[in-house]
């Protein structure tokens, strides 16, 4: 979804007049199995800037980090996958093709894959010309370089593992990156960093190889079926046409890996209608492209 130059200038100057009243960080967001309020205390889910502030910034990049920011929003999602030679990148799909300019750099090479290109080769491409010609330039980040960012920020992250069955060990490698750009230490690890994925095997490896982290499962299992995943996450993540009142409450039943309450972040909520339905079904957290139309709908401020 896009939202046009005008629709996003009114957003960011409503943001930047929050954030300058409020600063993003001025608030303790919600923390696992917590029954913390939200911005301001004013209650409300969580709010998670999806792929960054990606209605009004094109998706997964430092620029759409930045926005978050000045939009006054602590979390931000994104999305991890590997190269060629290696370096784990911040990218969606599995090919360039769609938010860079790939084709016309290199086009001898469709699919034009992630897992086909070099670092070297994806620093190259251009992240923003897709989505305005205001954003030209902007780049795929390496998630060295988008820890930094998010970090330099102030800023919390929702880190989804993306098809990790296109790449054995990805879950180790990105916890040794986040080891060393500083995001596994305690202050980290106990509010500001979750990790997510579609594959419960990766959230499983996740949860074995660093027990302390918090991390979610993103889908939607039988009520039946929620006492497995609660052997090894802390959340289940849905997408938000699967749920209802009674599924929310049934997670919310179970303790999860970390002994609190399980919560449950849904996504993609791009509406004022969907935001109040789903904050009405009971949920902890709302992932969205528009963040600042979630909050505004929530009460969030
Ligand atoms: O964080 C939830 C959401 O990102 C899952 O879907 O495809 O946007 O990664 P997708
Ligand atoms: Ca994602």
């Amino acid at each position: 979804m896009h939202v046009r130059p005008a629709a996003a200038a009114a957003a960011a100057f409503l943001g930047l007049t929050l954030s300058l009243l409020c600063g993003p960080a001025s608030y303790a967001a919600p923390g696992p199995g917590s029954a913390a309020p939200g911005p301001l205390g004013l209650g409300g889910p969580a709010v998670y800037a999806h792929r960054g502030a990606s209605a009004y910034a094109p998706e997964n990049t430092l620029e759409a980090v930045d926005l978050a920011r000045r939009l006054g929003f602590d979390w931000v999602e994104n999305d991890v996958q590997r190269t060629k030679d290696g370096e784990l990148v911040v990218v969606h799909d599995d090919t360039l093709a769609r938010t860079t300019d790939v084709e016309q750099l290199f086009p001898g090479r469709a699919p034009w894959r992630v897992k086909d290109f070099t670092a070297a080769e994806i620093a190259r491409l251009d992240a923003g010309s897709w989505f305005g010609e205001e954003y030209a330039g902007a780049r795929v980040p390496t998630l060295r370089q988008y820890l930094d960012r998010v970090r330099r920020n102030q800023q919390r992250l929702l880190l989804e593992i993306k098809k990790p069955e296109l790449y054995p060990g990805i879950e180790e490698q990105t916890l040794r990156v986040l080891d060393r750009a500083g995001w596994l230490d305690r202050r980290h690890v106990s509010g500001r960093l979750v990790v997510q994925s579609f594959s419960a095997d990766s959230v499983r490896t996740v949860h074995g190889l660093r027990p302390d982290l918090v991390t979610a499962f993103l889908g939607t299992p039988k009520v039946a079926d929620l006492p497995a995943y609660a052997e090894f996450t802390d959340r289940i993540n849905p997408w938000h046409t699967t749920i209802s009142a009674d599924w929310v409450a049934a997670v919310h039943r179970l303790s999860g890996a970390h002994g609190r309450a399980m919560e449950v972040d849904t996504w993609i909520v791009d509406d004022a209608a969907t935001a109040r339905k789903v904050r009405d079904m009971g949920v902890d957290g709302i992932i969205t492209n528009a963040p600042d139309v979630v909050r505004e709908a929530v009460g969030g401020f």
